[in-house]
């Protein structure tokens, strides 16, 4: 049940016009409460954002699917985002950071998918504006932002071809991922 729920939790870049409220965003997000964090300083922190003007203002701050020739049209984008930050006043190191990030992220990615959710983690984004935007004071700063919804696309995993790590849109417009073959990642066995 775990693996189905990781294999199916793919990014999702296509969403239905549907909105989400704060509780349910709530809901998702609560599980990061239980990330294990370096020197469990918890140093995240979380903007939940399902306000539809404001969710309209971040879209055009954010860049998608930089492999292929398509973006999200307006009428597709996301309805909510959770932006990821750290509280500046928590002494950790980046390396730490991004490991405690990923970890906290990958629980509400779950979480989300288990609620009927897609998502897609957002690294690329003009961090300036986004903080003007959300009016994010000096005190956090952000690290990457979920973009949510409830998926209007087909998303799936293939098999690499010769080591082709770019994903495609195949003739059916199904997004494809490749993922490199557990031969290639398992180096050893002792
Ligand atoms: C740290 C990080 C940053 C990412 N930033 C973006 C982004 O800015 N825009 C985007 O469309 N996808 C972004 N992605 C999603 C990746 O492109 C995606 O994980 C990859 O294509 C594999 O697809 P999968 O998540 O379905 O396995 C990001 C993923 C990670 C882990």
């Amino acid at each position: 049940m775990l693996d189905k729920l990781i294999q199916e939790a793919r990014s999702v870049r296509k969403f239905k016009q549907e909105a989400i409220s704060m509780d349910t965003l709530e809901e998702m997000v609560s599980v990061a409460r239980y990330s294990s964090s370096t020197r469990n300083l918890q140093a995240l922190r979380y903007v939940l954002i399902n306000d539809k003007k404001t969710v309209e203002t971040i879209f055009p701050e954010t860049r998608w699917a930089g492999y292929i020739e398509w973006s999200p049209k307006k009428e597709e984008s996301p309805v909510a985002y959770v932006v990821v930050c750290r509280d500046r006043m928590l002494d950790i190191a980046d390396n730490f950071l991004h490991f405690d990030m990923g970890i906290a992220v990958q629980n509400i990615i779950l979480k989300a998918k288990e609620m009927g959710y897609g998502t897609c983690i957002l690294g690329a984004f003009s961090k300036d504006n986004i903080q003007n935007i959300i009016e994010l004071g000096g005190d956090y700063e952000i690290g990457v932002m979920l973009a949510i919804g409830i998926p209007d696309e087909e998303v799936k995993i293939v098999d690499m071809n010769e080591g082709d790590i770019k994903y495609y849109r195949d003739e059916k417009n199904i997004h494809c991922v490749p993922k490199r073959d557990m031969k290639e990642l398992i180096i050893k066995k002792i």
